[in-house]
């Protein structure tokens, strides 16, 4: 019979976009999920993509009881843990929400695997463990800097709980990926970003101006030591950091101990870039007004993607105009997210 791979926070838009590239290499899958930022809608559409019933839990990863059970029921080889709070914004409102949820959940999820001979996992870290920069692109050798808000320290003090455990114990096996900005949306335009809410991140307020959910677009900063004075940043489709866990997946198999991997382009581009990008595929003017930089916000910050090239055999594949064409396809199919009944997609016109 073939293992099961459990996926924590797989309802959510990274852990589902990656379940199904899973399930689409043959792998068995379980999602966990307690469905704080996510909704069942989004299962049932992955079990119509991928034409196979998806075993799904609502649950939490700081349940000890619920996770032995799902360990004694199913024969899990190894974790993908996505589940997690992001918003930079209210991790500052609610650090202690943070650390509950990101860091106890993950030692709680740790305990549980341990207890349950399970060693192999794949957390999803972030470049916001680099700080601020002091040069770019960003190899994993320069080591970790001070994260600046709440949400970053988070994954920071995971990705040291992550290590320590390695060096405790050889039977562990650990990816760390840090993401740099996933945007985009799988190309049926069936699942893509449905953040509850007001939308933090750059594309999906965008995306909400150009549907008419948000009145304008706010531009934080317009005096940064940048190309164009707005913030620089490695964009990165979800579907290529999709294959980058499943590649990370391959390689801890046999490879024991801890992995630190960046997932991003290797290419910056400022946030007028972006707007102007959107603009000339979708023909969709985008109304904006600049506002003062928002604290901690760096200026520019892509990756050095090439270890992960060398040691995954992995490198992003789709570029700045499939991004922005499969994340207008998720939105204009489905104005409001998963909450929309499915519309069958028009080819995007691009000009
Ligand atoms: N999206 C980004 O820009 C980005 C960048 C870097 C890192 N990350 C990290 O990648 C991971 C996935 O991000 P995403 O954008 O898909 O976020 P998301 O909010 O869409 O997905 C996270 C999922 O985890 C679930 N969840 C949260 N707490 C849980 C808990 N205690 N128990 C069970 N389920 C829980 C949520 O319901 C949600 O479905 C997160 O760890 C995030 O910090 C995201």
């Amino acid at each position: 019979m073939r293992k099961t791979t459990l996926i924590t926070g797989g309802a959510g838009y990274i852990g589902s976009h990656t379940a199904l590239a899973l399930i689409n290499a043959g792998h068995k899958v379980l999602v966990l999920d307690n469905l704080c930022n996510s909704c069942r809608e989004c299962i049932r559409r992955l079990e119509q993509l991928t034409l196979t019933r998806v075993d799904f839990i609502k649950g939490d990863i700081r349940d000890p009881v619920l996770l032995d059970d799902i360990f004694s029921r199913y024969d899990i080889e190894a974790v993908v843990h996505f589940a997690s709070l992001k918003s930079v914004e209210e991790s500052v409102r609610k650090p202690l929400d943070y650390y509950a949820n990101n860091v106890a959940g993950t030692l709680d999820l740790c305990q549980a695997m341990a207890r349950n001979n399970v060693f192999q996992l794949v957390f999803s870290s972030s470049a916001t463990v680099y700080g601020e920069p002091s040069h770019t692109p960003i190899a994993e050798d320069v080591g970790t800097g001070k994260p600046v808000n709440p949400y970053g320290r988070t994954k920071l003090m995971i990705e040291e709980l992550l290590t320590d455990l390695c060096d405790s114990d050889p039977r562990w096996s650990i990816g760390l990926l840090r993401y740099f900005n996933p945007i985009g949306a799988h190309e049926s335009g069936m699942i893509g970003e449905d953040p509850r809410g007001r939308p933090n991140n750059l594309l999906p307020c965008l995306t909400q101006v150009a549907i008419g959910r948000i009145p304008e677009l706010t531009v934080y900063g317009s005096d940064y030591p940048t190309v164009d004075g707005t913030c620089v940043r490695d964009y990165i489709h979800v579907v290529d950091l999709a294959i980058g866990h499943l590649k990370a997946l391959q390689v801890l198999q046999h490879n024991n101990g801890i992995h630190f991997w960046n997932l991003g382009t290797g290419v910056g581009y400022s946030v007028l870039q972006i707007i102007h990008s959107f603009e000339d595929i979708t023909g969709i003017s985008i109304p904006y007004r600049f506002a003062p930089r928002r604290l901690g916000d760096i200026a520019k910050c892509w990756a050095d993607p090439g270890k992960a090239g060398r040691e995954l055999g992995w490198s992003a594949q789709r570029g700045l105009e499939q991004m922005i064409t499969d994340t207008w396809r998720w939105q204009s199919c489905n104005p409001q997210g998963y909450q929309s009944s499915f519309k069958i997609p028009a080819p995007v016109a691009v000009k």
